[in-house]
């Protein structure tokens, strides 16, 4: 690990994935088509947020690093399938991601829902292994999978498709938001939050993190709306200009980009403040939830 924190130690990440992920050479000839598409999905570059997230969260409360490997992997898994459904034609009809062709457009539509429905899979056989203790493991399986069903990510994406039809208001529009996005974020920072808890004098104060992992994924996808508007398609690695294509409700479309921008710094703020009593224990996840928000791509 070196002397990186594992918070900002991107290379370790990728290694970790690197190791979980199927190796094309040793599935089969036959599944070796499903191993690479995954590979390219996770692989290929990514701000590795919320692995980082883990690992900050897990900080926080003292947690044994490496413990965090398998959750922080885990969470990158359903967040690279989320982004090759997300980009399909029945969804965003998305062609680039992460600066290069989305994984149905370089393999075919078959293979990408494929090796999402793979990914998924993954992430839960990664977090579930025997070598974690069992009880730890139970938190992280059912934390995980709650974000990701009907009242996370896939709930989340079925409320955006909704709102292309119609506009949403503001308050379908911060549930389709945090349900989209804020609950896989808020995962990521609970799965890190959990792995301490049973050894950290004082206890760690998981009702903050909590509020903590809201604010900050909410104030996150505020941010996505504001570049799909704002930024380039070469800094962004994905098409700008996708939302209003697709007629998407978004906060842009309500609020404008100023306001868009003053609700995601006022969410920002308001998530530094819940973590403000855990004071140095809390800074790797400070200047994580600001780069998250203040970033430009
Ligand atoms: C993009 O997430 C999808 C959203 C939830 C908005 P990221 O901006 O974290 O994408 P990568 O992983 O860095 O490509
Ligand atoms: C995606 O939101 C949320 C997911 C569940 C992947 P977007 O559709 O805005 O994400 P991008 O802009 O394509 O990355
Ligand atoms: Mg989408
Ligand atoms: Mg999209
Ligand atoms: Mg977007």
């Amino acid at each position: 690990m070196g002397l990186t924190a594992p918070h900002d130690d991107v290379a370790h990440i990728n290694d970790v994935l690197d190791r979980l992920l199927p190796n094309v050479a040793e599935v089969g000839a036959d599944v070796s088509r499903l191993a690479k598409a995954m590979r390219y999905a996770v692989l290929g570059g990514g701000k590795r947020l919320r692995p980082r997230l883990v690992y900050a969260a897990g900080e926080a409360v003292a947690a044994d690093a490496h413990l965090l490997d398998r959750p922080a992997a885990a969470i990158e898994f359903v967040h690279a399938f989320s982004l090759i459904h997300d980009d399909l034609p029945a969804l965003d009809d998305g062609s680039l991601r992460r600066g290069r062709p989305t994984v149905h457009v370089q393999y075919d539509e078959a293979t990408a829902i494929l090796a999402g429905d793979a990914l998924l899979a993954l992430a839960f056989e990664t977090i579930s292994s025997p070598s974690v203790d069992a009880a730890t493991a139970m938190r992280w399986v059912s934390g995980l999978a709650s974000a990701m069903g009907p009242l996370g990510m896939v709930g989340g994406q079925m409320i955006d498709i909704a709102g292309e039809e119609r506009r949403l208001d503001l308050a379908e529009l911060e549930r389709s938001h945090q349900l989209k996005s804020g609950a896989l974020i808020h995962a990521a920072v609970m799965m890190g939050a959990v792995a301490g808890h049973a050894r950290t004098p004082p206890p760690p104060d998981l009702r903050a993190l909590s509020d903590f992992g809201w604010a900050i994924g909410l104030a996150f996808q505020i941010q996505d709306d504001v570049l799909d508007a704002t930024a380039n398609t070469q800094t962004l690695g994905k098409s700008k200009g996708s939302d209003e294509n697709r007629g998407k409700s978004t906060y842009v479309t309500l609020l404008g980009v100023e306001g868009a921008a003053a609700k995601a710094t006022e969410r920002l703020e308001f998530a530094l403040q819940r973590l403000a009593p855990l004071k140095e224990r809390g800074a790797a996840l400070a200047a994580l939830a600001e780069q998250m928000v203040r970033r430009d791509a």
